[in-house]
């Protein structure tokens, strides 16, 4: 009832554009780790971390620390792209701590502060560069929703044909798109060699190394290793939008490294911030081809976000928090691939890789149910997928093992009850 009360002024106030709002009606207060508490104090465990900006959680107290003792030393929040102590603190970490160590060089542009920003800048600057206006992006891609972005974006929901952005890009079909006996990089192949098939030679093919708002694809290290080749064979610059499943979440700090490619850039942001609003562009050194001022902006490189920015990299120091990873990310796997044995009747398939995992339901509905169901028993976790058939996993990677397995646990048993209450459970599916 108070909930009721106190959601009225987002009713009353907020565009009807307001979203997780609905999947997730409280009006949350305070938030540690992996737990957030609702103004009620209710506690909820979050399997969400703001669709992976929190991966070193709500609050990290070692990021807190430095942002309050940044403020309390009046420490610059806005300079534009103006040198700040703050800013040269996080490039040299960035090079010493992420790049060095893996053998990359790239340059590093401050975009506007969201993944969209970081997108845009891409596509602007391969089409600068190659002299080509044509991109190419995936089915099932999620690259945001600015219109230059929306563009390579493939889901119809966000895709209104009058928004008239559906230039100067192309869709193929993504790893596994067909099937598993498909090979969808010779398909590829086929349209790039044709100069009858219709599709442009590219400036730059863009791709994510796992979907995640696509509904958890995970492409085969050899499909990107393929696709990187096939890239440097026709000239087209390789772009990997690390944005959602960078930092760590695949298990490395960028999720190419498994394939072992070196994108020529790479578009960062969500957890790069540790929560605060920040988006970079990494590019191979020769295709910073920008004149001065070329491309900006009034928030490039938030000074608060540098700060926090720098202390989450202190993350990656050593191989701990890799080894967390995959320590919990089997614990995750084992969780949730036992799901479709004990459930056919569910129609359930599980993907996943590092800490990102996906449970698609085949029952149209089911999923949101699972998510709805979840909530109520206070375990925040979103959709993903075409049609928001997939149940999302992704818990910050600081989680403790045992939240990590309370909320796995309250999955299982809201999957043991919808399997319980079948005929229900469809009879509500196919109403929707
Ligand atoms: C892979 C990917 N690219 C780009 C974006 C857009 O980022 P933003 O919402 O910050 O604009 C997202 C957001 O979910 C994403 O997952």
């Amino acid at each position: 009832m108070r909930t009721e009360y106190s959601m009225r002024i987002f009713e009353e106030m907020e565009s009807k554009v307001r979203g997780y709002i609905r999947a997730f009606p409280a009006v949350f207060d305070t938030a540690r780790g992996a737990r957030l508490w609702d103004e009620h104090g209710q506690e909820y465990i979050d399997f969400f971390a703001g669709a992976g900006t929190l991966n070193y959680g709500h609050n990290n107290p070692r990021i807190s620390r430095a942002l309050i003792d940044y403020l309390e030393r009046d420490g610059i929040v806005h300079a534009l792209d103006k040198a700040t102590v703050a800013k040269q603190a996080f490039l040299e970490a960035f090079r010493d701590t992420i790049l060095a160590p893996r053998n990359l060089q790239y340059k590093m542009q401050f975009t506007g502060p969201t993944g969209t920003n970081a997108v845009e800048t891409a596509l602007k600057l391969a089409r600068m560069v190659k002299r080509r206006s044509n991109v190419i992006a995936f089915t099932n891609a999620y690259h945001g929703l600015s219109l230059g972005s929306l563009a390579i974006t493939g889901n119809a929901f966000y895709r209104d044909e009058s928004y008239g952005v559906r230039h100067n890009s192309d869709f193929m079909p993504y790893d596994g798109y067909f099937g598993p006996d498909v090979n969808t990089i010779a398909y590829l192949r086929r349209f790039l060699e044709d100069q009858s098939s219709g599709v442009d030679l590219p400036a730059a093919i863009v791709v994510e190394t796992v979907q995640g708002e696509g509904g958890i694809h995970v492409a085969s290290d050899a499909w990107l290793r393929e696709l990187a080749d096939l890239c440097r064979e026709f000239d087209i610059l390789l772009i990997v939008d690390d944005i959602q499943v960078g930092n760590g979440r695949t298990g490395t700090f960028f999720s190419f490294e498994r394939a072992g490619i070196v994108p020529d850039m790479v578009a960062l942001s969500k957890s790069i911030g540790a929560g605060l609003p920040l988006a970079i562009l990494l590019m191979r050194p020769e295709l910073d081809q920008w004149q001065p001022g070329e491309h900006t902006g009034t928030f490039r490189g938030n000074n608060l976000a540098f700060v926090a920015a720098t202390q989450a990299l202190t993350y990656w120091e050593d191989d701990a928090l890799a080894r967390e990873i995959e320590h919990k990310g089997r614990i995750m796997a084992s969780a949730l691939e036992a799901l479709p044995g004990k459930h056919p009747e569910l129609q359930i398939d599980v993907r996943g890789v590092g800490m990102i995992w996906g449970v698609e339901f085949g029952i149209p509905g089911l999923a949101a149910q699972v998510s709805r169901e979840a909530f109520r028993r206070n375990l925040v976790i979103e959709l993903a997928g075409a049609k928001n058939e997939v149940v999302k996993f992704l818990p910050p990677l600081t989680i403790d093992e045992e939240t990590l397995r309370e909320g796995l646990g309250i999955i299982q048993d809201v999957v043991a009850g919808l399997a319980a209450r079948r005929d229900q459970v469809l009879h509500a599916g196919a109403a929707r």
